[in-house]
């Protein structure tokens, strides 16, 4: 059942103090706390009840208050709570608890991953260690001591600082740990097991000197360099830019191999998937050192947004998502280039976001009510949350938003506050109103926004009207106007900027305040007819609607004075040209023979001038998913065909220039992450798969060269992708070679299951499940699993097959993941909870199979959005 926002109440006591003892054990692991408990004198109750939380796996063993060990009358387990009706009002609460975390297949709470012992306990995982008040408004100081055979664990973490380290009486080694910052219990962490490290130190801007450690098993301890700088320029980052220095003396960071998730902030003690930490040219391409870069930033930001100041309750999680991916997208553009970084993350949420937004799960970044929060780190929270924070930056400038971050962290230091504490913080710094603004936190939905323009040429007036609609999700059929910043500048015929006067002030661009339903904009001294830059840097997430002509787009692909913008129209083009196409396939129709885009492209790879990153991703046909976002009706055998079709027609009438954009575009030194190099190599590897696709010898023989000759995972993966993906003869001896190659590497397995699975040849299906058969498949390991369902979901002949034997194979995955990991198995419910919007055929076989999940006993998180999906 739901709980609701509305329904938020403090926490009837307050833990000041958490003491911890973890006696690790192979088959039993005894978890000790002592929590010094009061009342809390906020709440209205002198007498109400201890109602702790737990789960069905943490065995109580005994419980007492003080030193009185209390008898199985005095208190009660209720629904995995502990309840205690009768308390003092201050006292010691001491719990054991047995847990078995080798049994542990949810990945959360106390759990092994290979040899290792971890936690994962964001959102509600510390309930299954031992029973506590697990509420991030109830923040506590934690002392951990683990106990463990050093033989096995000889490391053994948690947060804060080591304070103690000595024998038991047993002859096991102990170490104790104190962590001064009062934290909820999401942020704390164990670590134990036979790790290698590596040292590293950070000098504040105070002079303070921090040491950093990164932790893995011994085999990877030769790829954590790339980390750990990534890390330094973080700190160093969150000084400049925001002001914040890091607050202990130790900062360590942990890669394990099964992780739910990307990464987890705990205090001090960071815990990573590894295939967010891990990284070395030979096994990692450039989008995963992007990753691992951007991944380790979000984290450490999180010591900030997040930790020091923290949740006041699940549903205000974007106050920390969203900010904090708003911090780490701003590092990664000032690392590399802002323009491609911006584009990356826009087609990101456009493709994935807007989906969410437009489906049964669609939610407000700040939920008002939820069955299970995990189903709740989501694109809308993340990446919406952004754009959210993002528009605040935009609406109070860089200094004004840095004022506005300032009183929010020097208000809130040690406080679990609210998203409207973040709202009232930059509000009140700058002297503005933002109460309009707020509407997008409570909204779910895509704002569409229509524009029409007028010209008058003897007043030399222009005008943009412009209206908004946001659409109906369930549970708000009826939306208010939000107050949206629409970026704008005018481009005249020759491709210059056309300067205007808006509202007194001469201007080369400018924000609008889009706030009603409907509103013209007046802009004078316009000495032409413009063609208008709408929308610039994407500066609010909404859906834009103005009908360019295409002499109109070729130009702002070309000439706008707006990096982004010109990526944005070329995909426009692309978006029409192919809608075009799927409209002729589905009627049968040859497919037409001429394309715009030709044009575009060709001015494109002639210009010298340009950053190849950017001409790589311009280059980029809009993508099978964002085509699906967009359509009606979505029909993925018709996208699917376009898309080659188009990319067919630009190979052949373009081969020579792919040719040379390829010889021109290779790298010389040794390979390095820097955004030269990579933009290089994607150009590069984006010119070898037009030129593939034109057809001749001569470029599939380059591919299998590049494949053979690459000192690099960039190009090895690049030129065997382009090789399985266009069937070249050498697929099948090259797909084995690789996996040979690699299959000690587990994140390279990783990667050749995922191209394998989406593999498009007759018998798909079968091949996905032979991979799931293969002795190097694991289930228990979310990322294998994830590569070949995910491989599975790109593969459309596979998935989308017209018997429904791709769909049956998802939901048989699901029901057998249900309970054993019930937050894995409800993310892969994804591809099905889109049925309403596929075409008829598709949609009933999708809707059988979530029918046949809602028939089986499932988890809360499975629950919720199958029964979301069909309701
Ligand atoms: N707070 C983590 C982050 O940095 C995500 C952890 C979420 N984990 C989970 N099991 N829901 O984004
Ligand atoms: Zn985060």
């Amino acid at each position: 059942s739901a709980i609701y926002l509305k329904d938020y109440k403090v926490p009837e006591f307050l833990i000041d103090k958490t003491e911890l003892t973890f006696d690790l054990d192979e088959t039993q692991t005894i978890v000790t706390s002592r929590l010094h408990l009061r009342r809390n004198p906020e709440s209205n109750s002198a007498t109400a009840p201890l109602v702790l939380d737990g789960g069905e796996d943490v065995k109580l063993i005994g419980v007492a208050i003080d030193t009185y060990e209390l008898p199985k009358e005095e208190y009660s387990l209720v629904n995995d709570k502990l309840i205690i009706t009768a308390t003092p009002n201050e006292f010691i609460l001491t719990c054991e608890t047995l847990i078995e975390p080798q049994n542990n297949t949810k990945l959360e709470g106390l759990y092994r991953s290979s040899s290792m012992f971890c936690t994962q306990c964001e959102a509600e995982g510390f309930r299954h260690i031992t029973y506590y008040l697990d509420r991030p408004d109830v923040m506590s100081v934690f002392t951990t001591t683990i106990i463990g055979d050093e033989s096995k664990y000889p490391v053994m973490l948690s947060n804060g600082n080591e304070i103690e380290r000595g024998k038991t009486e047993e002859g096991k080694t102990f170490v104790t740990w104190n962590d001064p910052f009062p934290k909820p219990a999401y942020l704390f962490a164990l670590v134990a097991g036979d790790l290698n490290v590596i040292n590293d130190t950070f000098v504040t801007m105070s002079g303070r000197e921090v040491a950093l450690q990164i932790y893995t098993e011994p085999h990877n301890i030769d790829k954590v360099d790339f980390a750990m700088d990534s890390l330094k320029r973080s700190m160093k980052w969150d000084e400049e830019v925001y002001g914040r220095e890091y607050d202990l003396d130790i900062f360590m960071i942990v890669a394990v191999d099964d992780f739910n998730m990307g990464a987890m902030e705990n205090k001090g003690l960071n815990i990573f998937n590894s295939s967010c930490l891990l990284a070395s040219p030979k096994t990692t391409t450039d989008d995963a050192y992007l990753r691992v870069e951007a991944v380790v930033a979000h984290e450490y930001f999180h010591n900030w947004s997040g930790n020091r100041v923290t949740c006041r309750d699940w549903f205000q999680l974007s106050l920390k998502e969203g900010f904090t991916v708003f911090r780490d997208q701003s590092f990664s553009a000032d690392t590399h280039s802002s323009v491609v970084k911006r584009v990356e993350d826009v087609s990101f949420l456009k493709t994935a976001q807007f989906a969410e937004d437009a489906g049964p799960m669609a939610h407000p970044i700040r939920p008002a009510s939820f069955i299970e929060i995990s189903n709740f780190y989501t694109l809308t929270i993340y990446e919406k949350g952004s754009e959210v924070v993002r528009m605040i930056h935009t609406l109070l400038g860089e200094e004004g938003f840095r004022k506005g971050s300032d009183l929010y962290f020097e208000r809130h230091d040690g406080q679990a506050v609210t998203c409207d504490d973040f709202v009232a913080a930059m509000e009140d710094a700058n002297d503005v109103d933002l109460s309009q603004f707020k509407r997008w936190y409570s909204q779910a939905g895509t704002p569409r926004v229509t524009v029409t323009d007028e010209y008058d040429e003897a007043s030399k007036t222009y005008r943009l009207h412009m209206s908004q609609m946001t659409p109906p999700t369930p549970g708000q059929p009826t939306k208010l106007s939000l107050h949206i910043p629409v970026k704008v500048g005018l481009v005249s015929a020759n491709n210059e900027p056309l300067s205007f006067v808006y509202e007194g002030n001469t201007h080369d661009e400018t924000v609008l305040h889009l706030k009603d339903a409907e509103q013209t904009f007046v802009f004078e001294n316009v000495t032409e007819q413009p063609v208008p830059s709408l929308l610039r840097e994407f500066s609010a997430p909404v859906k834009l609607n103005y009908d360019y002509s295409t002499e109109q787009l070729l130009q702002l692909m070309s000439g706008d004075a707006d990096g982004f913008n010109r990526w944005s129209a070329s995909q426009q083009l692309a978006v029409n040209e192919l809608n075009q196409l799927i409209v002729q396939y589905q009627a049968g129709q040859t497919l037409s023979e001429e394309t715009q885009l030709l044009k575009g492209f060709a001015t494109l790879l002639s210009d010298k001038t340009l950053d190849p990153a950017m001409v790589a991703l311009i280059l980029a046909l809009p993508s099978q998913a964002y085509m699906s976002e967009l359509a009606e009706e979505i029909d993925p055998h018709g996208i699917k065909a376009a898309r080659k079709h188009l990319r067919e027609l630009i190979a052949k009438g373009l081969e020579q220039e792919f040719k040379v954009a390829y010889e021109t575009n290779t790298t010389d030194g040794p390979y390095e992450a820097t955004a030269e190099q990579i933009a290089k190599r994607s150009l590069k590897n984006a010119a070898l798969a037009y030129w593939v696709a034109a057809g001749s010898d001569e470029a599939a023989s380059v591919a299998v060269r590049q494949y053979r000759n690459a000192d690099n995972m960039t190009d090895q993966f690049a030129a065997l992708s382009i090789i399985v993906n266009f069937d070249l003869p050498e697929a099948d001896e090259l797909l084995n070679a690789f996996y040979e190659q690699w299959k000690h590497e587990a994140l390279v397995v990783i990667k050749w299951l995922m191209l394998s699975a989406a593999r498009e040849q007759e018998n798909g299906l079968a091949n996905v499940k032979s991979l799931m058969e293969h002795p190097n498949f694991d289930i228990k390991n979310p990322n294998k699993l994830r590569a070949v369902i995910g491989g599975l979901g790109q593969n459309t002949q596979a998935f989308h097959n017209l018997d429904g034997s791709g769909y049956a194979f998802l939901a048989d995955q699901i029901i057998l993941m249900n309970k054993r990991n019930p937050q894995i198995a409800s993310r892969l419910c994804t591809p099905l909870t889109r049925w309403q919007r596929m075409e008829p055929e598709l949609s009933g076989l999708m809707k059988a199979q979530l029918e046949r999940i809602a028939g089986e006993d499932l988890s809360k998180d499975v629950y919720e959005v199958v029964s979301k999906s069909l309701a």
